[in-house]
């Protein structure tokens, strides 16, 4: 018996060393230790053995058949491993290297500024609940405020996200105060396509909540991002807004750099591009992220990586960014 066993290994190794693919190696497995292998006959005709037999071979045959399992995995795993290079050096080859995507780019550039201020970057789920999407940021069911964003709402309860702002409370249950997070990502809205709405766009979520913050912070975190993403001081204008899960709430919008404020299809004509809207959060908000806001307080931005991709590229119609074009898309190559 000891030298049957002996004799299985051996063959099995053998056998497994002339396997060049996963196939043959998978073939050699289930004579070995398949079903109806000679290890698996082995293990049946344990029941019929004398007690005396059983103490003798019972655990020789089991740890055997792991020893077989173990090879066999070992050699699949050896050939997962095993990179087959075939390297013809006499052909020419032409190596075209792909582009980022221009949203790519700038969701990189507005990142790399933010973290430089201590941002983190978090990430949420694109299909998200009512509660997160839409309750947790102060906006009940039925309450107007829904009307602001047309939503795809899905079969099984959920919706796909119509901001990054979900994120808001997630990270506040999450992390807790203080808190400095950007969250770059998809969003989804039922729009009417032109020139400057896509039903698929990207944003990225700013937040800070800390002691004493004001709405200078957030002038200044916004100043320093857009000068780092154009390499300028860009030209920007506040104007007062409304968000259910901000108060105060405003707009900041700058000039378009599409047509130098002249007026475009882009900017509607008012020469003018809503760029970043935002505010001081709501105290509803943080306190349904389980934040004090007798404590705490902070402010929130959300910031239209599409639109800020566009402008700084000067792409004047969005939907280029999701046609999948290359011939367009790989001009914004960054080396
Ligand atoms: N979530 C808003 C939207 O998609 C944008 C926004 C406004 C985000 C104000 C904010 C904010 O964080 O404070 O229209």
């Amino acid at each position: 018996m000891e030298k049957e066993l002996e004799l299985l290994k051996e063959n099995l190794q053998m056998e497994l060393k002339n396997c060049t693919k996963e196939a043959d190696c998978l073939n050699v497995k289930s004579k070995y230790v398949g079903k109806k292998s000679r290890i698996m006959e082995l293990l049946a005709s344990l029941k019929d053995m004398s007690v005396e037999e059983k103490r003798q071979y019972g655990s020789l045959i089991n740890t055997t058949k792991k020893e077989l399992e173990n090879i066999v995995s070992e050699a699949l795993e050896n050939l997962e491993n095993k990179v087959e290079v075939n390297f013809d050096d006499t052909v020419d080859y032409e190596v075209e290297s792909g582009s980022l995507h221009p949203v790519t780019i700038i969701a990189k550039e507005v990142t790399d500024a933010l973290k430089k201020m201590g941002f983190t970057i978090v990430s949420g789920p694109e299909m998200d609940s009512e509660y997160y999407n839409f309750e947790a940021l102060n906006i009940p069911k039925d309450h107007p405020a829904r009307d602001m964003q047309d939503t795809y709402y899905l079969d099984n309860d959920k919706l796909l996200r119509t901001h990054t702002s979900g994120v808001q409370v997630r990270a506040m249950e999450k992390y807790g105060a203080p808190l400095r997070i950007c969250v770059p990502g998809r969003v989804f809205r039922n729009e009417d396509l032109d020139a400057s709405h896509e039903n698929t766009f990207f944003q990225l979520e700013g937040m800070v909540i800390d002691k004493n913050i004001s709405i200078e912070n957030l002038i200044g975190v916004m100043q320093e991002l857009l000068r780092e993403v154009f390499h300028k001081d860009v030209k920007v204008r506040l104007r007062p807004g409304f968000f259910p899960f901000t108060e105060p709430s405003y707009e900041l919008d700058c000039s378009c750099l599409i047509c130098d404020g002249k007026g475009c299809p882009t900017c509607k004509n008012s020469g003018w591009i809503e760029l970043v809207p935002g505010g001081m959060i709501h105290p509803n908000v943080l306190k349904a992220g389980g934040i004090d806001p007798n404590v705490y307080n902070g402010f929130a931005f959300g910031l239209g990586l599409t639109r800020l991709a566009m402008m700084k590229y000067k792409i004047n119609d969005i939907r280029v960014l999701n046609s999948g074009d290359v011939r367009y898309l790989e001009k914004f190559r960054i080396d």
